[in-house]
């Protein structure tokens, strides 16, 4: 597969349009990216109404409907951005983690067609990519500067040191706070995505619900201590036939997720140097923890950066964000070959 010359990189820094194409989970994303930080397109297609009627994400499901709509979204983020093929540069792609079915198929898909254009094609850590959906918005934000990473697999604050080196300050010891968004969910009946709805229900309530549990570790996160007592609760008073209120146990959650992850986080980036904050990942389209974070880092002289709605949710954007400062830092190591495949659980 074609890879970079010094001669390449140099003309990058001026002009680079990279197709990115992102399918790790229920979302099938193309987008076109100049240079990092500028979209010229970004199309997402949501398999949202396709899993609803299962409860959640079924990964079969989710790989068959990847492969029916690529090559449309594909062209649709080409058509959107107003250009062809042969103006494309490199192809970016999510290779982990998530799904490793949905994966495959995006893999597959830039494999084929950076091979066919022969441009670069630059593999894609997905949480880097989440964390590089803020440069599209902040086009002054460049390294270092603090993360932290809020989704359905991760809740970890990072130092960002470089466009490829990080360091984890504080992750979870047990679940992640969307993971826990979607079983709160569950446990009130509400729809699949859980994150949305049980952030929508809790703004009906406004009792605190006095929950049993004990914080694991003032220097990590943790979440399983509060799923289980919301669990328990709500086990408890429909064992015994009891009334009580979904939108208060809703409300009562989501102030005390969001407090431990403001808590924890807002004093150890106020200590650092670089008093810049970005979140991303799912979790971060939720609207109380946008306001919390708000008002805390205000307090503290913290600059705060949360992407709009549709850049912290899945999008292959971002993808195309992160690839184009891995490209520009790493040259032709950041090229991949023949020998990629897509990993399920790829770390940090
Ligand atoms: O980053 P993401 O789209 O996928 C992963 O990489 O995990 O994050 C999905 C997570 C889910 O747990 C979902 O419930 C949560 O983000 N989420 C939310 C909201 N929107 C999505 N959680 C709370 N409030 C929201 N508004
Ligand atoms: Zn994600």
């Amino acid at each position: 597969m074609k890879t970079v010359s010094k001669r390449d990189l140099n003309a990058f820094k001026k002009k680079c349009y990279i197709l990115a194409i992102e399918s790790s989970c229920d979302e099938t994303s193309a987008a076109v990216v100049n240079c990092g930080r500028e979209v010229l397109s970004n199309v997402v297609l949501s398999q949202i109404d396709i899993h609803k009627k299962f409860g959640g994400v079924v990964p079969e499901v989710a790989s068959r409907n990847h492969i029916m709509a690529i090559n449309n979204v594909v062209n649709e983020a080409l058509e959107k951005a107003n250009v062809t093929k042969a103006d494309i540069d490199a192809v970016a792609v999510t290779y982990g983690a998530g799904l490793i079915g949905a994966l495959m198929v995006g893999v597959n898909y830039a494999k084929a067609l950076a091979t066919s254009l022969n441009v670069p094609l630059i593999a894609v850590n997905h949480i880097r990519g989440h964390i590089a959906a803020n440069y599209i918005i902040d086009k002054s934000l460049t390294p270092p500067f603090n993360a932290l990473v809020v989704s359905g697999g991760h809740t970890a604050l990072l130092e960002i040191k470089n466009y490829t080196k990080q360091k984890m300050i504080m992750s979870t010891l047990d679940d992640a706070v969307g993971e826990c968004y979607d079983k709160v969910a569950r446990v009130l009946k509400l729809s699949y995505p859980g994150g949305p709805n049980v952030d929508r229900l809790a703004k009906q309530g406004n009792n605190l619900i006095t929950l049993n549990y004990h914080d694991r570790d003032k220097n990590n996160f943790s979440y399983s201590g509060l799923k289980t007592a919301v669990v328990n609760f709500v086990a408890n008073k429909t064992d015994k036939g009891e009334e009580f209120s979904s939108a208060d146990v809703a409300y009562t959650f989501q102030t005390l997720a969001v407090k431990q992850l403001v808590e924890k986080v807002v004093p150890k980036v106020a200590a650092t140097r670089a008093k810049t904050l970005v979140i991303c990942g799912g979790v971060s389209a939720n609207s109380y923890l946008r306001e919390e974070f708000k008002n805390a880092c205000d307090k503290e002289n913290i600059k705060l950066i949360v992407p709009p709605l549709n850049l912290c949710t899945d999008n292959a954007a971002m993808i195309g964000s992160e690839a184009y400062f891995k490209l520009l830092s790493e040259g032709a190591k950041a090229c991949a070959d023949d020998n990629l495949v897509a990993v399920a659980n790829l770390p940090l």
